[in-house]
């Protein structure tokens, strides 16, 4: 895939982490007279920090911010984003609108998956991590019915498999790759091609908080292994394969794809 094209790409998450990483090294790969980037994420500060870094390489970009919380977020919310980001845009001079569902949480791993059950924290958590990530998805592929579009979702090898004390985070990701799955068999590849990407173990506030909170031992362990003796990867890391990833094209559309294939 030649990414060097007139994009539209939104990033949610993109205040910290992978979100921010893929943000600023996709933007140095698209267009840049003639490309929009828009970055979501709750905190104002971390946002423009990441705008600034791709700035800072691409002067020329249009780069916007948005403050918005998951937790609550309509799909009205999305389609004004989109909505304000595109004002005297011509469509038809955009070559491909990237979108990377990023944004994530991990849910609370002090928990067994015996103790879920509250509901009104399991529809924040479904809330910020599922449904706005569809309701985001509805209003993209409506504003960019005529556009090719390329669609990322955040995976992990836990959409695919259960690790103790993640069972908030294993059924949520597991749902939203299943989304994207059936997302990539109604569309047409050509128009709508979308990848699971997971990304591997990153050195990032979620898995410091997974080491922390986790109530399973061996789970602890692991991570503080891995940070202990450096091998657990950057974000830096798992951007640039994501690109590589894209850029080679090998997958299938709806495809997982891990930082390890
Ligand atoms: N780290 C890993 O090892 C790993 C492995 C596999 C998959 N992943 C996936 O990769 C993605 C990014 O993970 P990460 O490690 O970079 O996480 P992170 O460092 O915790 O960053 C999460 C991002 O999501 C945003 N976010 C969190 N809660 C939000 C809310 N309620 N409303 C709006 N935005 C919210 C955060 O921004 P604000 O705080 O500014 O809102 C931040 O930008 C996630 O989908 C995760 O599941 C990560």
């Amino acid at each position: 895939m030649d990414l060097n094209q007139r994009t539209y790409l939104l990033v949610t998450g993109a205040s910290r982490g992978i979100g921010q990483e893929v943000a600023q090294q996709l933007s140095r790969q698209i267009n840049a007279a003639a490309s929009i980037v828009v970055l979501l994420g709750r905190s104002e500060s971390q946002l423009l920090a990441t705008k600034e870094n791709i700035l800072s390489d691409r002067p020329e970009l249009a780069v916007h911010t948005y403050s918005l919380e998951l937790a609550t977020a309509q799909a009205a919310d999305f389609a004004r984003i989109l909505d304000e980001t595109l004002a005297g845009q011509n469509l038809k001079e955009l070559q491909r609108a990237i979108v990377i569902h990023n944004a994530g949480t991990l849910g609370d791993s002090s928990k067994h998956a015996r103790d879920l059950g509250d509901t009104a924290l399991l529809e924040q958590y479904y809330h910020i991590n599922l449904f706005s990530t569809l309701a985001l998805n509805r209003e993209f592929m409506r504003v960019f019915a005529e556009v090719p579009k390329l669609i990322v979702n955040l995976s992990t090898l836990a959409a695919l498999k259960p690790f103790p004390s993640m069972a908030y985070y294993c059924t949520v990701k597991a749902s939203r790759e299943m989304y994207f799955r059936v997302l990539a068999v109604e569309e047409p590849a050509d128009k709508t091609l979308v990848l699971n990407y997971a990304p591997g173990v990153i050195d990032t506030q979620m898995t410091l908080q997974l080491q922390h909170e986790s109530h399973d031992a061996n789970v602890t362990a692991t991570y503080k292994k891995q940070r202990d003796t450096q091998t657990m990867l950057k974000a830096e890391q798992t951007a640039q394969k994501l690109i590589d990833v894209l850029r080679a094209q090998k997958f299938q559309s709806g495809d997982h794809v891990d930082y390890w294939d």
